[in-house]
């Protein structure tokens, strides 16, 4: 086994060759890089990482983060005749619309989404899952875009750290303690080499040793706790409860000031708090794992733990300013950084207004395979998939059945989040597939992963997708 799992490995790393070889050829001739990454936090860790591997060639380039790849987004782009584009943590599913309008470029693919068979001389695609790595847990589209700006030069090895912040921000922490695993361990191990990165387990606050702890506690997102996350005065309230003084000695204290003790009342505070909003006694046990640390951000922002970075870019991401996020990847910690954390303000606070629209009334309904969520206007279209995710991962939904959530997106137009959780994935299911194929089947478009993915259809055909998902999902767990 573990001799298949290193060729695999070096199969895929090998792999890069010939994109690093179109790069270098582009770069040396001085044309303009084009760069598209995906609209979240691994996009946005991805485009920021291929976007200082060409600063550092000394070419010009050009970043986006795009929301979805489809006909329009790729005639736009041809119609800026780029001599070479890279897409990051997209495309994969989409190489057939590269191939059909992207005819005058050269293309690399980064991505690690379920992919596509499609050849054309002008287009390189890199995916793990072509080695049969898998793309939802061993590395994310950062990842990728790290191992690929480390094969165009070692030096880049100080940028690994992004490599990290796109595999936490894409949930793939699901390792003994919420560890990495596969190839996201090679990105580890390069970003503790140079000294960048710190691991040790405890709860799992934003700004454990840092932040005075009801701070911490309010600004944790991942887990999401209701009822606290995004709430300071709540977590006061609550603390104070719990018998945790929050201050000493006039000066205010952190998770780690916690004794052994008070942090088992804590934990056991938690608990009963998480039952009481109705999450699964499980849940609890994800507040405890693996932190990840980042040694060469100062201390009390936002950068210096993996997931609140994760959490930072996916608010810049998912509140339509990736701009933001892309300026912070690239060193920014002046105006974009103060813009980004009011920004991640904004977004802790719309999910817990959106969590509690879904929790005021039933709004989920429960169908023979699958929970669903008619969120219509109710909800944006690009904050769909974070309630979905929350709303599984806290156990607040009883059955053991994926949920698949929709929003109005533009121009008639539904966008769909589906999640599912690792059980039902080692049962056999694959979102990913499912909505690539019933996405088709309305003239829609989708993919993903297998416990995460999504898709764009007509609106008018929501009933009869939703229906249909229903039945492959059912399908997939009996074969
Ligand atoms: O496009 P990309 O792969 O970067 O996005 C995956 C998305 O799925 C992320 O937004 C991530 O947070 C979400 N996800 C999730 N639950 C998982 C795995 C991923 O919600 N178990
Ligand atoms: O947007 P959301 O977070 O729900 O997306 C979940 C996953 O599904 C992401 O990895 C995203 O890239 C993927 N997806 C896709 N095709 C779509 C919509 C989403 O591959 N049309
Ligand atoms: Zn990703």
């Amino acid at each position: 086994m573990r001799g298949s799992l290193i060729t695999s490995e070096e199969a895929f790393l090998t792999s890069l060759d010939p994109a690093v070889e179109m790069l270098r050829r582009h770069a040396e001739e001085e044309h303009t890089i084009r760069l598209i990454s995906h609209n979240d936090a691994d996009g946005v860790a991805a485009g920021g990482i291929l976007s200082q591997l060409v600063r550092r060639l000394g070419t010009n380039f050009k970043t986006t983060c795009e929301k979805r790849v489809d006909e329009k987004m790729v005639i736009a782009v041809a119609a800026e005749k780029p001599s070479i584009v890279i897409f990051s943590d997209m495309g994969s599913g989409y190489l057939d619309m590269f191939k059909e309008h992207l005819t005058e470029s050269d293309i690399i693919v980064l991505d690690h989404h379920l992919p596509i068979k499609v050849d054309a001389p002008n287009i390189v695609h890199i995916n793990p899952l072509l080695h049969g790595i898998d793309g939802a847990r061993e590395i994310s589209g950062a990842g990728v875009s790290y191992l690929f700006a480390k094969a165009m030069d070692k030096n880049n090895i100080d940028l690994s750290p992004l490599g990290i912040v796109g595999a936490l921000a894409d949930q793939q922490d699901k390792g003994e303690k919420k560890s990495l695993l596969g190839l996201n361990k090679l990105i580890e191990a390069d970003a503790k080499k140079a000294d960048l990165l710190e691991t040790n387990v405890d709860l799992i606050f934003y700004g454990y040793e840092t932040r005075p702890i009801a701070r911490a506690c309010a600004y944790t997102t991942t887990p999401f706790i209701p009822g606290l996350s995004g709430r300071e005065d709540r977590c006061i309230a609550f603390l104070k409860e719990a018998g945790i003084d929050l201050k000493r000695e006039g000066r205010w204290r952190a998770l780690r000031d916690l004794s052994e003790e008070e942090k088992r009342s804590l934990f056991s505070a938690l608990t009963k708090h998480m039952v009481y909003e109705g999450c699964d006694a499980d849940a609890v046990h994800d507040l405890v794992g693996t932190i990840y640390t980042l040694k060469g951000e100062e201390a009390w922002t936002p950068m210096r733990d993996g997931r609140e970075y994760a959490s930072l870019l996916n608010a810049c991401a998912r509140m339509g300013r990736p701009s933001l996020g892309l300026c912070i990847c690239l060193g920014d910690r002046n105006e974009a950084l103060k813009e980004a954390e009011k920004t991640l303000n904004e977004y802790r606070r719309k999910i817990g207004e959106y969590l509690d629209w879904v929790r005021e009334e039933s709004r989920i309904e429960e169908m023979e395979e699958i929970y669903a969520l008619r969120a219509h206007s109710d909800i944006d279209e690009r904050i769909v998939g974070v309630v979905a995710s929350i709303l599984l991962s806290t156990g607040i939904l009883k059955k053991k059945k994926p949920i698949i959530a929709w929003a109005r997106a533009e121009e008639g137009l539904i966008k769909v989040s589906a999640r599912a959780t690792e059980p039902m994935a080692k049962m056999g299911l694959d979102l990913g597939e499912v909505m690539m194929k019933a996405a088709e089947v309305f003239e829609g478009r989708g993919g993903g992963h297998n416990i995460a993915a999504g898709a764009f259809l007509p609106e008018e055909d929501e009933k009869g997708f939703m229906e249909l998902v229903d039945r492959l999902v059912g399908e997939q767990f009996r074969d």
